[in-house]
């Protein structure tokens, strides 16, 4: 464990204005330890009465957590919902007009939608999947560009208790017939393409290439959305968005479910070649995701909400399509890029569209500062009063400029830790109740009982580094990797942990007790606040006819955080010529790039004859880390079958 150790040492804090803590949801620090007290009192008592006031039921609960069958767990069981009626119905009452929904286009056109019509659209599209007999339990695989749409194929399967997968639409159509396949499903919703910076990007081709890759014979539908307007090949199966909405009623009676019925399968990266199908749940899952939008976002009614997450991924999910819309808020969505028509697009819609809360990546924030640090100055940003970070540990000199330039000096920052696995927010301030601090996520949310343990399960004390882990099952984490419970069990509560889950991360806390992010301790990479298994990224390029054997380690990246280094071992001899090296690396990037996606092609591609391997041929990948780093090899090399390879890789051409 000694050598997790951390090199930030950030000392600037930065208190929350009064005016900020007066009007807070949770206000001033003894409201937090007061949330913290009554968890600790009474566990279950204290979800059971959140879960009451904050849920609209069917069916009352009247079991809080069953944990008999851990760590399959069981919350709020006999209860009954329906996510989307808690998410459009419940508003329908007193705010039907308010807006839901203000989607922004790649070219700037903007469309808002009320939560009267919002709600009409869902009913009728989820009267459009019943007409395909999708039904509940059913997977759905939606591969979308952001839009309404998005939103709407979502919620209409959330009404009718079909299970929704969505794929990230910059996933290969490799990618997306390996999740069809995993979660057999039985439709997949789609676009014509995407339009983003400019470009028209194609999504259906992906769909009909996913179904000549293999068979895919229990979709029975396609659904196709217009949105550019393209050419697209047509098969049996496929049917317009439009057409199948035409003559739907805009009323649908929602499907009432279980608690724990599976809300959705969202698809994420390992330390294996295979990525795992986050399960999650209705009741528990929902209830997280509003408690974090009112703790951590502080959220008011009158806020205009900006998660700039794309759908595909869980930030998306929690906080676009579940979590801002059961609040009953106003939010944007948008289509493009940042840096569309330049990089001071997201500080020109926070102008126009009055944004109150804006969440986003640290890999976005360190790219719009290299492109234009001083561009939002030319903007008036004052609608700001909150700001939020996401995916990655954001580092001091970015956060510092989020703070001053974007926010004005008047915003807190809410760093915001939390997996696909969690659901929602785990260790995050609560901005009306604590200071922050650059770098630190700060303090785990009410409940969440976060430590950090060495490799026995053990606590460690302050400053120490170790594994983050979370002690007690809370209501919004996964609930099985789907049809793997053996992997489930073995990915989060490993025996050593002795029942806790395990988060993968390594983290430490300081003398306040706030936890620092460090990295993961598992074989992912984290680019673009994007979550990557080397294995997966090693799987694909051995898959390609002119590779023997390939290691993918991560390197520091100034924008992305983290880049991929793949070193490759051919079939062939190594060439000789650098034009030629040059040639294959590029050939074996593009292959990456229509294996899983263009965020996993490597950087740098290095070709050696052999990969530096211990006597029992395991690969040494910290000395691959080192050459992709170009460091010095300072550690310890005596267990290296074939020294020799670490020259040759250092020189590599690249
Ligand atoms: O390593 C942590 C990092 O992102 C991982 C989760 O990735 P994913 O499931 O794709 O979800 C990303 C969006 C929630 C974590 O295990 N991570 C996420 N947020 C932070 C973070 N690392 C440091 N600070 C954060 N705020």
């Amino acid at each position: 464990m000694s050598n997790i150790q951390s090199v930030m040492h950030e000392n600037r804090v930065f208190n929350p204005s009064d005016e900020f803590v007066a009007q807070a949801n949770v206000s001033g620090m003894a409201a937090y330890q007061a949330l913290c007290q009554e968890a600790a009192r009474d566990y279950t008592g204290f979800w059971a009465r959140l879960a009451r006031e904050t849920l609209q039921w069917k069916k009352p609960f009247t079991k809080i957590l069953d944990e008999s069958r851990a760590p399959f767990y069981k919350w709020f069981e006999d209860g009954e919902l329906n996510v989307s009626y808690n998410c459009l119905d419940a508003h329908l009452a007193t705010e039907a007009d308010k807006t839901a929904l203000i989607f922004e286009a790649d070219d700037g056109t903007v469309t808002k939608i009320n939560y009267r019509d919002l709600h009409a659209r869902v009913c009728q599209f989820a009267n459009g999947l019943k007409s395909r007999g999708i039904r509940k339990g059913d997977r759905v695989i939606i591969y979308m560009p952001m839009s309404i749409e998005a939103v709407i194929a979502m919620q209409g399967c959330a009404r009718i208790g079909a299970i929704h997968s969505v794929v990230f639409g910059g996933f290969s159509s490799k990618s997306l017939y390996e999740r069809i396949t995993d979660a057999q499903a039985c439709a997949v919703i789609t676009a014509d393409a995407q339009l983003r910076g400019g470009r028209v990007m194609p999504l259906k081709s992906a769909v009909d290439e996913a179904f000549s890759l293999g068979c895919c014979d229990t979709v029975r539908s396609v659904i196709v959305y217009r949105r550019a307007a393209c050419d697209i090949a047509w098969n049996d199966n496929n049917i317009w968005w439009h057409d199948l909405i035409a003559n739907q009623s805009s009323e649908c009676e929602p499907e009432w479910v279980e608690a724990e019925h599976p809300l959705f399968i969202l698809y994420t990266s390992g330390s294996t070649g295979k990525p795992k199908g986050v399960q999650h749940s209705s009741a528990g899952y929902l209830l997280g995701v509003m408690l974090s939008m009112q703790w951590v976002f502080d959220y008011k009614a009158d806020d205009v909400f900006w998660c700039t997450a794309d759908v595909g991924w869980i930030t998306g999910h929690s906080y676009v399509t579940y979590g801002p819309l059961a609040m009953g808020a106003t939010q944007v969505i948008f289509e493009g890029i940042p840096t569309y028509p330049d990089a001071g697009r997201f500080w020109k819609m926070i102008q126009q569209h009055k944004v109150t809360t804006f969440y986003t990546a640290p890999t976005a924030i360190r790219s719009l500062i290299k492109l234009g640090g001083e561009l939002p100055k030319q903007y008036d940003l004052s609608s700001l009063r909150l700001l939020g970070s996401v995916g990655e540990p954001i580092n001091p000199e970015a956060w510092m400029w989020y703070y001053n330039t974007v926010g004005g000096g008047r915003c807190p920052i809410v760093d915001t830790w939390w997996q696909t696995e969690t659901g929602c927010h785990m260790i995050a301030p609560l901005p009306g109740a604590m200071s922050i601090k650059p770098g630190t996520c700060t303090l785990p949310l009410p409940g969440i009982q976060a430590a950090i343990v060495n490799e026995a399960g053990e606590e460690v004390h302050d400053q120490h580094g170790g594994f983050l882990v979370i002690k007690r099952p809370f209501p919004s984490q996964i609930r099985n990797i789907w049809g793997d419970e053996e992997r489930y069990r073995k990915s989060y509560f490993p025996e050593e942990m002795h029942g806790a889950y395990l988060a993968g991360d390594s983290a430490r806390r300081d003398i306040d007790g706030y936890f620092w992010i460090m990295g993961r301790i598992d074989d992912v990479l984290n680019v673009s606040g994007h979550r990557l298994g080397t294995m997966e990224i090693e799987s694909a390029l051995a898959a390609n006819p002119l590779v023997a054997e390939a290691a993918v380690v991560g390197r520091p990246h100034e924008i992305k955080g983290e880049a991929v280094v793949a070193f490759v071992v051919l079939k062939g001899p190594r060439p000789d010529d650098p034009e030629k090296a040059r040639e294959i690396a590029e050939t074996l990037r593009n292959w990456v790039g229509t294996e899983i996606g263009a965020i996993a092609k490597p950087d740098e591609i290095r070709l050696g004859e052999n990969l530096p391997k211990t006597r029992s041929g395991k690969i040494m990948r910290r000395l691959l880390r080192a050459i992709a780093r170009g460091e010095e090899i300072t550690q310890d090399v005596s267990t290296l079958e074939n020294p020799a390879i670490l020259e040759q890789l250092k020189n590599a051409v690249k």
